[in-house]
């Protein structure tokens, strides 16, 4: 049988690929064009975020394909329904990467609060012409109110990690969470109560037609003016061009961003304005994390290859 790696999978995925299976792996500069004459006769294909695994890609591979296996836990570059109209079952990498993601959520908050990467920009350029008291001045995270946007695995915690800082919690979600609300003392309102109370905004939903651009020029105008906004999940939840208008107006204080609108291109007023602490993408970028999610895309294929069926199906 053929697995096909469409760009590329770490060592600890690739090893637990059965020896029986011919791997080929693309490698991470593939082409579109590659990719569908690649796929032809795969009985499964590994993706990542920036592959789109559409009707014409199921369809080069041909009806024999049974799995495609996303290193990722997103999904929004899959297309469900032409997965399953072909019978071909898709995976992700849920919890693997919880921990991961939201420690660097943790961080971007510290560095947008803190200007920890605004003020090291600075001292780097050789602009910083001594100490001032009033210099870099930002916020205490005990104290700050916080505000968690989707309270699923990653966002809750984020949100445990930040209740040690012993600030308050807040949250929207589709469903109410008693459980977390107890043990977080969190407390769920509605979006736009959560957007105007909070100090800091931390995005934590998946993307979809329905999410997309939930942060615009409205909700901006709704948050605190020092307000930070944090994003490690998709980068179509924000509207790029209105938060850099709304940074470089002082509509809201600061952000932390993990994620674009277009990666691997960041528009350039995101880039340039001085509060934005910016990092390409690195939510799961950790040993572990990357290592298990590519065991666990492994395990995924080796599933449904195998007969026993997926670890982490996603229908
Ligand atoms: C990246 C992520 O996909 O899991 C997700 O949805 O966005 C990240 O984990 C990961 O870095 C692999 O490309």
């Amino acid at each position: 049988m053929k697995v096909v790696i469409a760009r590329e999978l770490l060592p600890a995925g690739v090893e637990e690929l059965h020896d029986s299976y011919t791997v080929v792996a693309n490698g991470l500069d593939c082409e579109r064009q590659q990719l569908l004459e690649s796929v032809a006769g795969a009985d499964a294909i590994v993706s990542d975020p920036t592959v789109a695994v559409d009707g014409e890609l199921l369809d080069a591979a041909g009806p024999q394909l049974k799995v495609v296996a996303n290193f990722a836990v997103g999904t929004d570059n899959i297309d469900l329904e032409a997965c399953s109209a072909r019978d071909v079952v898709a995976t992700n990498t849920p919890d693997v990467l919880t921990n991961a993601t939201a420690e660097l959520a943790v961080g971007l908050t510290l560095a947008a609060a803190r200007q920890i990467t605004g003020s090291e920009r600075r001292l780097r350029n050789g602009e910083w012409k001594g100490w001032d008291p009033g210099d870099f001045l930002g916020f205490e995270l005990s104290g700050a109110t916080i505000g968690v946007v989707g309270m699923g695995r990653i966002g809750r915690r984020y949100g445990e990690l930040m209740s040690g800082f012993g600030g308050k919690l807040l949250y929207s979600s589709k469903s109410s969470k008693p459980d977390i609300e107890s043990e977080l003392t969190a407390h769920r309102v509605e979006m736009e109560e959560l957007l105007t109370h909070s100090d800091v905004v931390s995005l934590h939903l998946p993307s979809s037609p329905d999410t997309r651009h939930l942060i615009g020029a409205e909700a901006l105008a709704t948050m605190k003016s020092t307000a930070v906004l944090v994003n490690t999940g998709r980068g179509a939840l924000v509207d790029g061009e209105a938060l850099a208008d709304a940074l470089e107006n002082g509509v809201i204080g600061a952000a932390g961003l993990d994620v674009y609108e277009s990666e691997p291109d960041v528009p350039q007023r995101l880039l340039d304005a001085p509060n934005t602490a910016l990092t390409p993408h690195i939510g799961s970028a950790t040993h572990k994390s990357r290592d298990d999610m590519a065991r666990l895309v492994a395990r995924n294929v080796n599933g449904v290859l195998g007969g026993t069926g997926a670890v982490t199906p996603l229908h």
